[in-house]
């Protein structure tokens, strides 16, 4: 099931241009490992949209993470492939809409490959820094491309966050390809060991 194997350091002196790997690895993962790896990984499903030409796109991602507070900055990696690459690469502006758990039709509509229909009869409105926000969605944040890097078939935006807003609805969540409802607890129960005390409990 694993592959394993031993990597060779490269040992070569001399500086390295910036964002090289430091070592080199003659092992390559089966691809089939790497990915029953990225079905383990639990996550929420967001939905990343911007606004060209004064059309609405956007596509399902959960490839999102947070890389700094001070100052707020947010990285989203996108499929060159996408159909929504080269809309979010010429506005240079994005929202990050964190689904909630009601929202698996948005989910679906957004997974599928398309343009701006995805948007029609949707409930959203254009943000303050001019990405489509979508309603009902549980967080959102709109952020400006700081800087972009080439990531093989993606590239990895990073977003200066200029806004951000919360509601107490509760997200979505995703494992294994499928999307569920977090406040099912028959899905839960038995599964979560406590990583912090309940508020009033010893820890
Ligand atoms: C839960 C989920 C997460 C996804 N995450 C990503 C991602 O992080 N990056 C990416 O490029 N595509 C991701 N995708 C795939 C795109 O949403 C999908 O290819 C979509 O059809 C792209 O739409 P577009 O071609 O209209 O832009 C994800 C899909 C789903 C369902």
């Amino acid at each position: 099931m694993t592959s394993g194997g031993t990597g060779r350091r490269n040992t070569s002196a001399g500086p390295l241009p910036q964002g090289a790997c430091v070592t080199e690895y003659t092992d390559v993962a089966a691809a089939a490992d790497v990915r029953a790896f990225h079905r383990q990984w639990l996550s929420g499903v967001t939905i990343i949209t911007t606004m060209v030409d004064g059309r609405p796109r956007g596509m399902a991602l959960n490839a999102f993470a947070s890389v700094s507070l001070e100052p707020p900055v947010v990285l989203a990696c996108i499929a060159k492939s996408a159909a929504t690459y080269q809309p979010l690469l010429r506005s240079g502006h994005f929202a990050m809409n964190l689904l909630s758990a009601d929202q698996s039709e948005v989910a679906a509509r957004f997974a599928r490959s398309g343009s701006s229909e995805k948007f029609e009869g949707l409930s959203w409105r254009v943000g303050r820094f001019g990405s489509p926000v979508i309603e009902e969605s549980c967080a959102h944040l709109e952020a400006a491309v700081e800087s972009r890097v080439d990531a093989y078939t993606h590239t990895v935006l990073f977003g200066r966050v200029l806004a951000a807003s919360s509601s107490a609805l509760s997200p979505m969540g995703y494992l294994a390809g499928k999307i569920f409802d977090p406040r099912d607890s028959a899905q839960w129960q038995g599964v979560i060991t406590a990583l912090a005390p309940e508020p009033g409990e010893t820890g």
